[in-house]
């Protein structure tokens, strides 16, 4: 992969050739060969099949002509494999036996060791290493989220005991967020020495805190797990996160996540003129007619006034009952539109 690669290049702010293009959980129910493929077991059985996970990590890459792919994993397999007991239910999202609840619990949290604990990442990132045309993206849950859905034991609106063990008994909060900031270290360390050309770390429920319970109880650790991987560009997504963009921002991550419910202007005037940005169309957008979905993509590029500096991407995840011919149009809009955008600014730069 060369530094002009456009996912590369974007993620660096340096000028290329068109605005990259992917999108979070691309690979997924929304695609019938996905369906036909996966079969009925736990999404953790399908992750620890090498050659299922690069055929998963490849389907959307092949159907979309997407800029990068996203190994086919998830955020819960370090605990996972360090045996916590967690698993992934179809259609909830990852449930835990028994929840975090006192220091007892750091002992289920060991360090992980890639090598035997996951040898499965590392075979299908050397398969796709090999056979993707694109760039993958290692990524890893932050130490924020995973804590999260460790201690509420499931899905939660409110991260009502999670922001309970923060403010009740810090220590053993900030010892629990360091344990996971370790799994993501190196979870993420051996997915870039396995060809991982980017990472990107989710915190994807991030925007439920206040900004002074983030600078406080989440910041430090997130820092240090992007500090611990300078070597690819750096990507940090968290949802409704307007309100804490610039401590998020604040990490020493490369490129910053954004949703919908902040316009990208917006966003960069917030953060600076020199901020790389990926996102961010609203995901439901996606299931209506395609004529909004043209208006809105373009509503995204124009805001984004040819900076080089932009991936784009929904603002979350494909939902499963999203038309893949939608998707596959906006692939083709962003690649048609954006040199366009990008030489316009060119010109009236110079
Ligand atoms: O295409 C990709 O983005 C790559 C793979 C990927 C998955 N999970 C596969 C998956 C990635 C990057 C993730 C990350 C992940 N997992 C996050 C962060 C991103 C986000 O959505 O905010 C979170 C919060 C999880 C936890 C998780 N795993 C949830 C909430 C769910 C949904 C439950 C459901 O069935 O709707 C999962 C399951 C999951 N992970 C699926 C996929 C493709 C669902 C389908 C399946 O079981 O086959």
């Amino acid at each position: 992969m060369t530094s002009t690669d456009p996912f590369l290049a974007a993620c660096r702010g340096l000028p290329h050739g068109r605005t990259p293009v992917w999108f979070m959980r691309q690979a997924g129910r929304s695609l019938p060969e996905y369906r036909a493929v996966r079969g009925e077991g736990s999404i953790l059985d399908a992750i620890a099949d090498p050659s299922l996970a690069a055929e998963l990590t490849l389907q959307p890459v092949l159907r979309y002509g997407v800029d990068a792919a996203i190994l086919y994993s998830d955020i819960v397999v370090p605990v996972s494999a360090v045996g916590f007991g967690v698993d992934v239910r179809p259609g909830v999202g990852p449930v835990v036996e028994q929840p975090f609840a006192d220091e007892s619990d750091l002992e289920r949290l060991r360090p992980l060791e890639p090598e035997t604990d996951t040898p499965y990442v590392l075979e299908a990132l050397k398969i796709l290493v090999d056979e993707s045309p694109v760039p993958v993206i290692g990524f890893a849950g932050a130490p924020f989220t995973v804590a999260s859905y460790l201690i509420e034991g499931s899905p939660s609106r409110t991260y009502g005991r999670t922001k309970a063990l923060m403010s009740g008994n810090p220590d053993l909060w900030f010892r629990l967020i360091d344990r996971l900031a370790d799994l993501a270290i190196s979870s993420l360390r051996s997915q870039i020495d396995g060809g991982a050309a980017a990472v990107q770390l989710f915190d994807s429920w991030a925007g439920a805190l206040s900004p002074a319970a983030y600078e406080r109880f989440v910041q430090p650790a997130t820092r240090r797990v992007f500090d611990a991987v300078p070597d690819v560009p750096r990507i940090h997504f968290g949802v409704g996160t307007g309100e804490i963009l610039h401590l998020m921002a604040d990490t020493g991550c490369d490129v910053v996540g954004v949703d919908w419910r902040i316009p990208i202007d917006v966003a960069r005037d917030r953060l600076g003129p020199d901020t790389v940005l990926q996102g961010n169309l609203d995901p439901a957008v996606c299931l209506g007619s395609i004529d909004v979905v043209e208006a809105e993509v373009a509503d995204i590029l124009r805001r984004n006034d040819g900076h080089p500096g932009h991936v784009f991407n929904l603002g979350h995840g494909v939902l499963p009952e999203t038309d893949p011919a939608v998707l596959e149009q906006v692939v083709h809009q962003v690649h048609e539109m954006s040199p366009n955008l990008n030489s316009l600014r060119n010109h009236r730069m110079t």
